[in-house]
């Protein structure tokens, strides 16, 4: 049997300076399957559906669609013949309506139509498939699920038969996640083709029909839905086994070593940000915080290492009061932090690595000679360092910022480790990171918890949540809406606390 291809990718190669990022691709897509497409960050997933979706004219290959060879010029070409892509970042405009927002640069609605009839069209679409949007809606107005849904929405109203959306769980919640791949399957089994692109093992077990790999730029298996198991799609992913499972040795000790106590703060535009939260980390032990990004996270990790006001409560470190004390001061109360931008706060980009290394350590004795730094000392601290966290880098000397994101986490990571101490803050640590990146990481983490390092660990990675924490707190609208050990919770009800619904089970659409 032949199943009918919607859409053929044909041997595409397409190279940028200096990285071939396809190399030689087929790739297919049938009529009302759910094709994920699986790859570490940097494999060739984005390229390879940009050429497809027109964006990118691939150095060599063709694109054949219903069994006839097409080439795209632009994005308009290939939504001509039936393909939309939606990106990680979406391009609505805020101050439109839904309605407007799909009507714009698309040429093929005759201005005759009136908006009514486009509404009445897109509620159509949206009841459908249980998009939930509301066409008169301004796009301001809504949340990241909705604005997908927008995207969504805007492709089906454009006629396109394969469907392609570049990570599109990233910014959303367990709950919307589920939500979508919903909408997934509706639009699949009503004959469009899916292509979802991914890193996560998790949704290619839960919707894939098939799932193609790709490493370094070449397609290394797909696989039908019967033939995937996790350990094997791990493996081919990255080309070596995978461990999953992270051992913890003993549990927490029972030293408080961070006491937040009912503390609020204002957000960068003087409101209310964090408005009562406390909780209480002790020595050995992972305490992470589950959230949606941009639900006082951030805030509470700069309120805790001195770089944000608290307007009220306390925070104790060590059984001392820390509130109000400069980032200086709580640096010497031996707290150590990794925070979200690896090169804002908390790398220097031009520095080299041995300047970004003595930043935090140069009131270490070892490393001073007098009021003199002692250069010798510096370097030979930094190499164990680069070897002991397996940091590759070409040179001590080269700025930083030539790292990649997994080598500049290792040294960052490495640099506030060597201080000893007492309370780890970690801010979205894993952030862009590959799995052989995330492992390597997690492992810092762990090794450590299990010296006795109290660890706030705030994520938006529920994975890796569940992975390393012994205890996780959700924070929602800038309070803590649960804390519970990890092993007596699962995602579902940590989802439902993210969303601010605790047990309703209600959906915010
Ligand atoms: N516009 C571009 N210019 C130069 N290099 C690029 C560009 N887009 C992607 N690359 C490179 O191509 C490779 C594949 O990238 P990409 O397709 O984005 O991977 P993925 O989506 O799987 O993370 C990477 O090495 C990336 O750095
Ligand atoms: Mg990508």
């Amino acid at each position: 049997m032949t199943a009918p291809y919607l859409v053929e990718l044909k041997n595409i190669t397409k190279r940028f300076p200096g990285v071939v990022a396809n190399d030689g691709v087929d790739f297919n897509v049938r009529k009302g399957e759910i094709h994920v497409l699986l790859g570490e960050n940097g494999s060739g997933k984005s390229t390879l559906m940009s050429v497809l979706a027109g964006l990118y004219r691939p150095d060599k290959g063709e694109i054949v669609v219903d069994g006839t060879r097409r080439v795209f010029r632009s994005p308009r070409d290939a939504i001509k013949a039936g393909i939309g892509m939606i990106h990680q970042h979406f391009k609505l405009i805020d101050s439109l309506t839904v309605a407007e927002n799909v009507i714009l640069g698309d040429d093929s609605t005759p201005p005759v139509l009136r908006l009514q009839d486009i509404q009445r069209k897109l509620e159509e679409l949206s009841k459908k498939y249980g998009l939930h949007i509301n066409p008169s809606s301004m796009v301001w107005q809504l949340s990241l699920g909705e604005k997908q849904r927008v995207e969504i929405v805007k492709m089906l109203y454009r006629g396109s038969r394969v469907l392609v959306l570049d990570e599109p769980t990233a910014v959303l919640t367990p709950q919307e996640t589920h939500e979508l791949f919903h909408i997934l399957r509706e639009m699949a089994k009503a004959g469009r083709g899916i292509v979802l692109i991914t890193h996560k093992m998790q949704e290619v077990m839960e919707i894939a029909d098939r799932v193609t790999v790709l490493r370094r730029g070449k397609v290394v298996a797909t696989l039908t839905r019967e033939q995937i198991n996790r350990r094997e799609l791990a493996w081919l992913m990255v080309g070596r086994d995978v461990v999953i499972q992270y051992k913890k040795k003993g549990s927490p000790g029972n030293k408080k070593v961070l006491e937040v106590d009912n503390v609020h703060c204002l957000s960068d535009l003087g409101r209310p940000c964090l408005k009562g939260v406390s909780f209480t980390v002790h020595s050995g032990e992972i305490f992470g915080i589950a959230g949606v990004a941009g639900n006082g996270q951030r805030e509470l990790a700069e309120v805790i290492t001195g770089l944000r006001p608290v307007t009220g409560g306390k925070i104790m470190i060590d059984g001392i009061d820390t509130t109000g004390l400069s980032p200086r001061q709580i640096i010497d109360r031996r707290v150590a932090y990794v925070p979200d931008d690896r090169l804002g706060t908390g790398l220097v980009p031009g520095l080299s690595a041995v300047d970004n290394f003595m930043l935090k350590s140069y009131r270490q004795s070892v490393l001073r000679r007098g009021p003199l730094l002692n250069k010798r000392a510096a370097y030979q601290n930094s190499r164990e360092l680069v070897k002991q966290f397996e940091i590759q880098i070409s040179s001590l000397d080269a700025p930083v910022k030539l790292m990649s994101g997994g080598n500049l986490q290792r040294l960052l990571l490495a640099r506030e480790i060597t201080s000893e101490p007492l309370l780890l803050v970690a801010v979205y640590p894993i952030r862009g990171l590959d799995i052989k990146a995330t492992q390597s990481v997690h492992n810092i983490l762990l090794q450590q918890r299990d010296k006795g390092v109290a660890i706030l660990l705030i994520s938006e990675d529920l994975d890796e949540l569940f992975k390393l924490s012994d205890r996780i707190g959700v924070i929602y609208d800038g309070r803590i809406t649960g804390i519970m050990p990890a092993e007596m919770t699962d995602v579902e009800e940590v989802g439902l606390l993210m969303m601010g619904s605790a047990g309703t089970g209600e959906m915010a659409t």
